[in-house]
C-alpha cells in the first residue's frame, strides 16, 4: 500500500468568484504541475498543445516542470484522457511505494473535459485517476462553475471542496450538499470561500499581496479561519 496521500480537491463557484487565483495560489510552490488549460488562465506556465510536448518537458526534467496544455476545442475529453494516461504511466516508478514525487494535475473548465453526462466513459484516463492516482502519487484539482455538470467519479472521490460563491439558488444547494452546510453558510462575494477536508469545515479569502501568478506561500491558506472540525456525519456549521 502507499504512504501517499495525494487528494482530489474539487474548486467550484461562479464566474469570477475565485477558483483560478485560489488554485494559482495553492499549487504555487508545487514543483511537479500539469495543467488542462483550456482558456489558458495561467500565464506563468509554459503553454503546450500535445500531449507529446507535456511528455517531453517531463523529460527535460523530471524532478521540476510546470507545464499547461492548451486542449483544442471540442477535444477536451479526449485530450485530457491521454494526458491522464502519460501521467499514469510516468508516475509508474512509484505506484504502491512508501516514497515517491508527488506530481499535481489541475483541470480546468472540468464540466467540457469530464461531464456528468458520460464522463467516466469519454475520458477513461481521468477515471483512472480519480479513483486510484493516489496511489501513483498523483494529485488532481478540478475546477469548474458548476458542480452538478461534473462525472460523480471526481466528486464522490474528492478529498478537499472548495466552495466560491454560487449562481442561483440550484447551486448554492448543491454546493451545500457537497460539503455538507446550510446554503445559508456559503460566501456570497468573490475571492471568499468554504472549505471541507476531512470531516472539518472552514472559511478562507482569497488575496493579493503579490500578482496571483507569483510563487509564494498560499494566501488563501494562511487565512483560514476554522469553523468546524469533525465527521461528516455532523455536517452542519455552528450557528
Ligand atoms: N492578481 C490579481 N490581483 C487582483 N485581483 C485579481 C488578480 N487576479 C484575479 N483577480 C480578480 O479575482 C477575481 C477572481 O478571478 P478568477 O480568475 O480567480 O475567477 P474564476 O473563478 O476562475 O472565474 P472563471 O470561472 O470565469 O474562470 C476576479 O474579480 C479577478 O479580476
Ligand atoms: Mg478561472
Amino acid at each position: 500500500m502507499s504512504a501517499s496521500n495525494a487528494g482530489r480537491v474539487g474548486v467550484w463557484g461562479a464566474s469570477g468568484s475565485g477558483k483560478s487565483s485560489y488554485v494559482k495560489q495553492r499549487i504555487a510552490s508545487a514543483r511537479r504541475v500539469v495543467i488542462l488549460d483550456p482558456l489558458q488562465e495561467y500565464p506563468g506556465f509554459k503553454h503546450v498543445h500535445s500531449v507529446d510536448d507535456v511528455r517531453q518537458a517531463m523529460r527535460a526534467d523530471w524532478s521540476g516542470f510546470r507545464v499547461a496544455l492548451v486542449p483544442r476545442a471540442g477535444q477536451e475529453a479526449k485530450t485530457l484522457s491521454a494526458l491522464s494516461r502519460l501521467l499514469i504511466r510516468a508516475q509508474a516508478p512509484y505506484r504502491g511505494k512508501k516514497r515517491g514525487k508527488l506530481l499535481t494535475l489541475v483541470v480546468e473548465e472540468m464540466n467540457t473535459c469530464f461531464p456528468v453526462a458520460g464522463g467516466a466513459a469519454k475520458c477513461p484516463g481521468f477515471a483512472e485517476i480519480c479513483s486510484r492516482g493516489r496511489h501513483s502519487w498523483i494529485e488532481a484539482v478540478g475546477v469548474s462553475q458548476r458542480i452538478a455538470e461534473v462525472d460523480t467519479r471526481f466528486r464522490g472521490n474528492c478529498t478537499e471542496t472548495v466552495v466560491f460563491r454560487q449562481k442561483g439558488p440550484r447551486d448554492r444547494k448543491a454546493a451545500a450538499d457537497e460539503l455538507g452546510c446550510r446554503p445559508s453558510d456559503l460566501p456570497n462575494e468573490n475571492l471568499s470561500y468554504v472549505i471541507e477536508k476531512a470531516g472539518g469545515i472552514s472559511r478562507g479569502q482569497v488575496t493579493f499581496g503579490k500578482p496571483a501568478n507569483d510563487n509564494r506561500a498560499p494566501a488563501s491558506n494562511t487565512n483560514r479561519e476554522p469553523i468546524r472540525k469533525g465527521n461528516r456525519k455532523k455536517p452542519k456549521f455552528p450557528t
